[in-house]
């Protein structure tokens, strides 16, 4: 497929604010379907794939659980996942930190928060991750239908669930608002729930994997952020530019002629942002390729691992703290964590097109021993 590929910062801002760039895939349904063929779209019916003012009805209904305020009060929480998930760790021989830690604990907290019950998360897991396949062939298409259509069912029925038995979580929140005041469609709310369980799982666990890697291999860093733990915040920030796990914004159609950085955009064109290049664009940070945890001027709004515009991400607040409590408990506990095998990179994942940025295994070596 031919796309159009944003890689200034100043540019790839500018376009993630530009309306012109749409994100409503009905509006370009011709494109969308060649780009993916056929599938359903049952579980694609959300804010991610709006404009507005539909985006502004799906994002208002749940913006409040994800203020900072808000997702403040889950720390201890998140805090107490991470022991247990790091009790649960074997010590001083190799273990794979991205199945033992950095999975599982984005998987747990947003199930929780939704509301989906522990019996079911491993098969909710799994699909997701099929639907999240990035091939093209006949038998990955197949695949990501059958997941597909599980998650579909599987979210229609804890949606019928939340409906005769409501709780104190979001998915019974959504559903209220759906049967009480009509907010949003029946399939606005079953994508709306996919898109959550989605966005929040793999782009933290990615997130978290490469700032594992990169402290590592970054002793100066480590050691500053244990110096000083008040800096696991910067160096968030800091590991979201250098290194961010969402590699390109999702695609984006021009709904008319438009001109970027002197290059034209013909009308139905697809136009991608690349979040990663943009993040090390010398003309705005300076010594892009340096990974500085006390890097100035790297503000939460400066970079841009979590876009920018309206579609900023939703869950930004939660990624920032479920990474932070990650880092630190890990480092707090085993703090000469080692990579296994130091003389060997571990790999990267490959996909068919960029999307997410992250390492396919962490193998490390964890040693409770102070230092
Ligand atoms: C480190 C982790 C994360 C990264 C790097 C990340 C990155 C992003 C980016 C770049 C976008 C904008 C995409 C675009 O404009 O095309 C986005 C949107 C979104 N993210 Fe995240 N995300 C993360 C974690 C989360 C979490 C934990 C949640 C929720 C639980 C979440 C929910 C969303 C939602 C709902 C949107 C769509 C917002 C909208 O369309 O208005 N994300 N994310």
């Amino acid at each position: 497929m031919d796309t159009y590929l944003i890689t200034r910062y100043q540019d790839a801002r500018t376009a993630l604010a530009d309306l012109r760039l749409s994100k409503d895939m009905y509006g370009a349904m011709d494109s969308y379907r060649k780009i993916f063929g056929e599938s359903s779209v049952a579980l694609d019916d959300h804010m991610l794939n709006s404009d507005p003012p539909k985006h502004t009805r799906l994002r208002r209904l749940v913006n409040s659980e994800f203020t900072p305020h808000r997702v403040e009060s889950l720390r201890t929480h998140i805090q107490d996942v991470v022991g247990r998930l790091l009790d649960d760790c074997p010590v001083r021989e190799p273990v794979d930190l991205l199945p033992a830690f950095a999975f599982p604990l984005p998987i747990i907290v947003i199930c929780e928060l939704l509301g989906v019950p522990p019996h079911d998360r491993a098969d909710v897991q799994t699909w997701s991750t099929t639907v999240a396949q990035t091939g093209f062939s006949k038998e990955s298409k197949l695949a990501q239908q059958n997941a597909e259509e599980s998650l579909h069912g599987y979210f229609a029925d804890l949606v019928a669930h939340k409906r005769d038995h409501p709780d104190e979580d979001l998915l019974s929140a959504l559903t209220a608002a759906r049967d009480e005041n009509g907010r949003l469609t029946e399939q606005e709310l079953i994508s709306t729930a996919f898109l959550l369980m989605f966005a929040g799982h793999k782009t933290t666990a990615y997130l978290i994997g490469n700032a594992v890697h990169h402290l590592l291999t970054h002793p100066d860093q480590l050691r500053a952020v244990q110096q000083d733990p008040q800096l696991v915040g910067q160096a968030v920030e800091e590991l979201l530019r250098y290194d961010g796990s969402v590699e390109t914004a999702t695609f984006r159609f021009a709904t008319e002629d438009l001109e970027i950085a002197g290059t034209r955009i013909p009308k139905g064109s697809l136009v991608q942002i690349a979040l990663n290049s943009a993040n090390r664009d010398p003309l705005k940070f300076d010594t892009p390729d340096r990974f500085d945890v006390l890097r100035p001027g790297n503000t939460q709004s400066a970079h841009l691992g979590f876009g920018h515009g309206i579609h900023y991400c939703l869950g930004a607040p939660l990624a920032r703290l479920e990474t932070q409590l990650a880092l630190t408990g890990l480092f707090e506990r085993f703090p000469r964590v080692a990579p296994a095998d130091p003389d060997r990179e571990p790999p990267w994942m490959v996909v068919p097109f960029p999307a997410f940025r992250g390492l396919t295994e962490l193998p490390v070596i964890l040693d409770p021993a102070g230092p």
